[in-house]
């Protein structure tokens, strides 16, 4: 009897940082995939604040032990999709907001890779409002970020911020 091959997720995102939102949707997917690649997109117009170094770290301090990889995106989604062997891309939606955007790539992606789903997971209800951006904002002008990113993260954003006063 042939094995069922194993899924495959490609998660992909800027994770500048990764927040608990993140976390959250990832252990769920967990339920769903055998595998989760954590794919960082290094060649997007947006200028992170921490580096590729830096958001690997950050993920695998919060993944300790679980099939959860991370990995460079440079390039068009669906092509890193195929090269990763992965059978889906994985996406969170928090908001109508969000679904406009998600359903436009989504509709984009699937014109150019026909073979590649995407699966979107809604995050927690009470992580809707959760985004990096948002969490450096807070953390830029001292506000406590602690309750939506590991320990890790909060202390690197502290650190940052420190160090530009
Ligand atoms: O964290 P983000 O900003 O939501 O991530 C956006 C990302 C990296 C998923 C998106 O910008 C992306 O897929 N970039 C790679 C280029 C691509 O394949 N775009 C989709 C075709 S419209």
């Amino acid at each position: 009897m042939t094995r069922p091959s194993p899924r495959i997720a490609l998660y992909p995102g800027s994770f500048d940082p990764i927040t608990r939102g993140h976390i959250k949707l990832i252990s769920r997917a967990l339920t769903i995939f055998d595998r989760i690649i954590i794919g960082i997109a290094i060649n997007i117009s947006k200028q992170p604040m921490f580096s590729f170094e830096e958001r690997v770290a950050f993920i695998e301090d919060a993944f300790p032990d679980m099939p959860v990889e991370v990995t460079p995106l440079d390039g068009l989604l669906v092509h890193e999709a195929q090269r990763l062997h992965c059978n889906a891309i994985l996406r969170g939606l928090r908001s109508g907001t969000d679904f406009d955007y998600e359903f436009r790539m989504t509709s984009m992606n699937s014109s150019l890779n026909q073979d590649i789903e995407t699966v979107f997971l809604m995050s927690d209800p009470a992580d809707t409002f959760i985004s990096s951006s948002l969490i450096k904002e807070v953390a830029r002008f001292q506000g406590d970020i602690t309750p939506f990113v590991t320990p890790k993260v909060a202390d690197a954003l502290l650190h940052k911020f420190s160090e530009s006063v």
